[in-house]
């Protein structure tokens, strides 16, 4: 069977969003936007995992909605809304909990990190979080999922879901009608040269909102003279820059600074070294604060003005999640026939 292209991703609203979240993801998002129908999440269940003052989650998830409209996306063309308005999302997870199977949560790298030693004190969501990812996207049979390199094992696992539910479905998606198999099979979308923006601090640990340290990442609200400070003082070794991208195999500080010019630059890797090889670092992060400053000044700037409009924010929140459950809707009816629920 084929499905109606659709693009389908999420963000989490805790804590600052970070270079990482725009050029891993949210800058392409608004790169798909011509090429396909969009629906893009502020995952505010995903938040909750893990504990959230309410206060700070309610302005995170409005801050998260101002950068997707900063960045250029049409929330009239498109789709944009907080996953909490949507109840199909934690229905259509439920039926995935028993779907899945544990040994497949048990794999998941992101929850042995973030649960740490302290495995029994973790939330039963925290374990069951893919689940929901995999709810996210399929509630809307998404087909295209833009994300950063982190997120590739839980697409997996979406994708490991959707074909047990039509494995173990098959005989009811077909005698309702809905052909060979109901849910897509959904494809990261990870591309371009900046899928894993490292810490400025330690190019052997990922850009992340969590790092204790401010000066391991640029924030997206952060304005030039912060962005200046922390390129100047981002870790490097003493050698210029090479000339070849096998020259940064062995230099992650350096890998990291490239990928974040030539993302910035929309230009490869080669290209950037082309111009800067043999350069200095101090010549290279004299060219790359003026170009983080010209391409995130104006964006900051945005997203901090439109957060001082939360009736707007609000209101696009409540048009996407109205739309966005029109669609919910017709896949959960659909599901709950093949599931075998009675449905009023
Ligand atoms: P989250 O909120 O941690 O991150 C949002 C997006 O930013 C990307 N990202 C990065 N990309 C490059 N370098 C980095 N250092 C970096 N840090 C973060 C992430 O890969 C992500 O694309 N589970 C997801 C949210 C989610 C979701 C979904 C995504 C929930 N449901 C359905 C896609 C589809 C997450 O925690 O992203």
């Amino acid at each position: 069977m084929t499905f109606k292209e659709r693009v389908f991703s999420g963000v989490q609203p805790t804590g600052n969003l970070h270079l990482g979240n725009y050029l891993g993801a949210i800058a392409r998002f608004a790169a798909l936007q011509d090429n396909y129908d969009c629906i893009y999440c502020v995952v505010d269940l995903h938040a909750i995992t893990v504990w959230q003052d309410p206060a700070e989650l309610a302005r995170a998830t409005r801050e998260v909605t101002a950068a997707f409209i900063a960045c250029g996306i049409d929330p009239k063309k498109h789709i944009i809304f907080n996953q909490s308005q949507v109840a199909e999302h934690a229905e259509l997870a439920w039926v995935f909990n028993c779907v899945a199977r544990m040994g497949w949560l048990n794999r998941m790298t992101q929850f042995k990190e973030k649960a740490g030693k302290d495995r029994e004190n973790a939330s039963v969501g925290l374990f069951a979080y893919p689940n929901l990812m995999a709810a996210d996207i399929l509630v809307y049979r998404g087909t295209h999922v833009p994300v950063g390199e982190d997120q590739k094992q839980h697409l997996e696992l979406s994708r490991d879901i959707a074909q047990k539910f039509n494995n173990d479905f098959s005989a009811s998606i077909k005698a309702h009608g809905f052909g060979e198999t109901f849910f897509p099979l959904p494809e990261p979308l990870i591309a371009g040269p900046a899928t894993r923006v490292m810490s400025l601090r330690d190019g052997s640990k990922k850009m992340s909102k969590s790092e204790p340290s401010d000066y391991s990442r640029i924030n997206l609200t952060d304005d030039a003279d912060a962005i200046a400070q922390k390129i100047r003082k981002a870790k490097t070794d003493p050698e210029p820059l090479p000339s070849e991208e096998k020259g940064l195999e062995p230099r992650p500080e350096a890998d990291n600074l490239v990928g974040i010019y030539a993302a910035l630059a929309a230009v490869p890797k080669a290209q950037v070294l082309a111009e800067f090889g043999g350069a200095q670092f101090s010549t290279f992060k004299s060219a790359l604060v003026d170009l983080a400053v010209v391409k995130l000044g104006p964006l900051g700037a945005e997203m901090k003005r439109l957060v001082h409009d939360p009736v707007y924010i609000d209101s696009v929140l409540a048009d996407g999640a109205s739309r966005a459950q029109t669609i919910a809707a017709d896949t959960m009816k659909a599901v709950k026939d093949i599931v075998g629920f009675i449905r009023r």
